[in-house]
């Protein structure tokens, strides 16, 4: 087995306070749980590794390639649906979500991916989709079979307006109306997504023991957590009352799903008490964790932790994703986000993922080391998507080998999740080693200088930054349980702090492609730049920062 490096320099090595202020540190580290202190490394299984030729991932591919995560220092994997689905959405359109998908292996091999990680010293969260099933899962064969089926309860159904057309204006988020017509059984029934991807109805109560009995067949096989998709949808307005337009939507810019406010089928009440009741499943066993999509909302996120009766561990927060890159914008998307979770939620900070684009392409590649830095040494969890640690960007999808239905359905609007879906890239060789045969996204034109292996080969590189910031985050108490201390960011560069006992820890990030010149109060030492050259510098009163350069401090306490 690899052995995690230890970091070239830390605060061990200085704790001016001594042993106490040490113990301190430590003490508030091992109070954290597990979830806490984690880096998450998600996984598209369908884009990560292939081994049997087909040009699409599985599960024994995820196993060989398990080293890497190990290398880089990953403590916690979330993987996308495995389960058994025609596939069309990716897997998030489930005919059984306790069978392993024949694509990807079976549920022995799936048993032996955890087996390993485990023994590895890692997590595993599995991708839980409560909102709805495909048209082609037995629940939904059974509730379409007619209007007395015991099930036909279990989905949302309703008889056509006064027109005779769909029962009111709501839309699909993959567009059209929500609502699709069946014929043999002579009522709608909605979709928040596809037509293939029927909601379920969660008020009915049998449908809530159902899907608690999913998450307690993986929790028994010893999963370690669960991330919830599109939770916010799970429930719509009893009335069926009609979403209001949307007052900023423009015909020509603005997606066709986007026309109406999503007032009556988004965020409703009823769907944060489901969500406690899956919380409630999930804390029967010990030491799991529940994170969720909560459409990225930061002003609502806050909701998602619950109070009393709490819902999410990790609501996941793509502020940073969303933000306008530049100091000043993202100092106050930062500060948003911490004033918008309630004192004892622990926040969390996503930088990539299967519906994102890719941060090295929306900000380009220099500015992809500052976003590693920045969400790795902010206070909270850091998610990222396999390929950022090798800077991969949007792959360009050729019309003929567009996969993605939201780019189908609503083309021309810049949806497509393709680009960011194309497979990881391992080596230099034939479809840089993901597949024998042909894979199933392109993979882009710079797979031979853009590859894991080569990455690794340059230990200046975007790969060996994560390795080395995620070493120094679990080296350095105030980086992982220290307290988030905001500083006036100006000249471009997004400055905190982070403190915990006697460590200060600055982080400087010069969000500019020019150099740019930062003042600090007394000495400091340089634990480590984006450009990783400079570790181990003192520096004395200022310093500068060279273009699209990051780094991080350790200040005299
Ligand atoms: C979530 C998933 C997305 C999927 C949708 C419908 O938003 O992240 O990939 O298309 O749910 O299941």
């Amino acid at each position: 087995m690899l052995q995690k490096t230890p970091p070239r320099r830390d605060l061990r090595t200085r704790t001016p306070g001594g042993a106490s202020a040490r113990r301190n540190a430590d003490e508030a580290v091992a109070r954290l749980a597990w979830w806490q202190k984690a880096v998450f490394y998600q996984i598209a299984p369908l884009s990560f590794q292939d081994t049997d030729g087909d040009g699409k991932g599985d599960i024994n591919g995820i196993i060989q390639r398990l080293d890497h995560l190990e290398w880089l220092g990953i403590d916690a994997v979330w993987l996308c649906p495995i389960y058994s689905s025609p596939m069309l959405d990716f897997g998030y359109d489930m005919v059984d979500f306790c069978a392993v998908d024949p694509l990807f292996g079976s549920l022995a091999d799936f048993d032996r991916l955890l087996a390993e990680l485990h023994g590895r010293g890692m997590k595993l969260i599995l991708d839980f989709i409560p909102n709805h099933t495909s048209d082609q899962h037995p629940w939904f064969t059974e509730s379409r079979s007619s209007r007395e089926n015991p099930k036909r309860d279990w989905y949302v159904w309703a008889d056509p307006g006064p027109d005779g057309g769909p029962p009111n204006n709501w839309l699909s988020r993959f567009g059209g109306s929500a609502w699709e017509w069946d014929h043999g059984s002579g009522q709608y029934y909605y979709h928040a997504f596809l037509k293939e991807q029927p909601d379920l109805n969660w008020r009915n109560r049998d449908v809530r023991r159902a899907m608690a009995d999913v998450l307690r067949f993986w929790l028994d096989r010893g999963v370690d957590g669960f991330r919830v998709d599109a939770s916010a949808v799970l429930a719509e307005d009893e009335l069926l009352r009609d979403d209001p337009p949307d007052p900023k939507f423009d015909a020509e810019t603005t997606p066709p799903p986007q026309r109406l406010t999503r007032v009556f089928t988004d965020d409703r009440p009823e769907s944060l008490d489901y969500l406690e009741e899956l919380r409630a499943v999930i804390d029967e066993y010990p030491d799991r964790v529940l994170a969720g999509e909560v459409q990225g909302k930061t002003n609502r996120i806050g909701h998602f932790y619950g109070n009393d009766r709490p819902r999410f561990h990790l609501p996941l927060n793509f502020a940073l994703l969303d933000a306008k890159w530049n100091a000043v914008a993202l100092q106050a998307q930062i500060d948003a986000y911490y004033n918008a979770i309630p004192d004892h939620a622990w926040p969390d900070w996503v930088i990539g993922g299967h519906d994102k684009k890719r941060l090295a392409s929306t900000i380009g590649k220099a500015q992809a080391r500052v976003a590693a830095m920045l969400a790795l040494t902010l206070k909270g969890t850091p998610f990222f998507f396999a390929g950022d640690e090798i800077g991969m960007e949007q792959v360009p999808i050729p019309p003929d080998r567009i996969r993605d239905p939201f780019e189908r359905l609503v083309p021309g609007y810049g949806l497509n999740r393709d680009p960011e879906r194309s497979p990881m890239r391992w080596d230099s060789g034939p479809h840089g080693g993901f597949t024998t045969g042909e894979p199933y996204l392109p993979m882009g034109d710079d797979v031979e200088r853009r590859n894991v292996r080569t990455l690794k080969d340059d230990q200046r590189s975007l790969l060996w930054l994560y390795r080395r910031l995620i070493a120094l985050r679990r080296a350095t108490p105030a980086l992982t349980a220290g307290d988030h201390r905001p500083l006036r960011s100006r000249n471009d560069i997004l400055r905190f702090e982070r403190a915990l006992a006697d460590q200060r820890v600055l982080v400087a990030l010069n969000t500019s492609p020019q150099p740019r010149r930062l003042d600090i109060a007394g000495t400091a030492n340089l634990l480590l730049s984006t450009n990783l050259d400079r570790d181990g510098e003192t520096i004395r009163g200022a310093t500068m920062l060279r273009a699209d350069e990051g780094i991080i401090l350790a200040l005299d306490a």
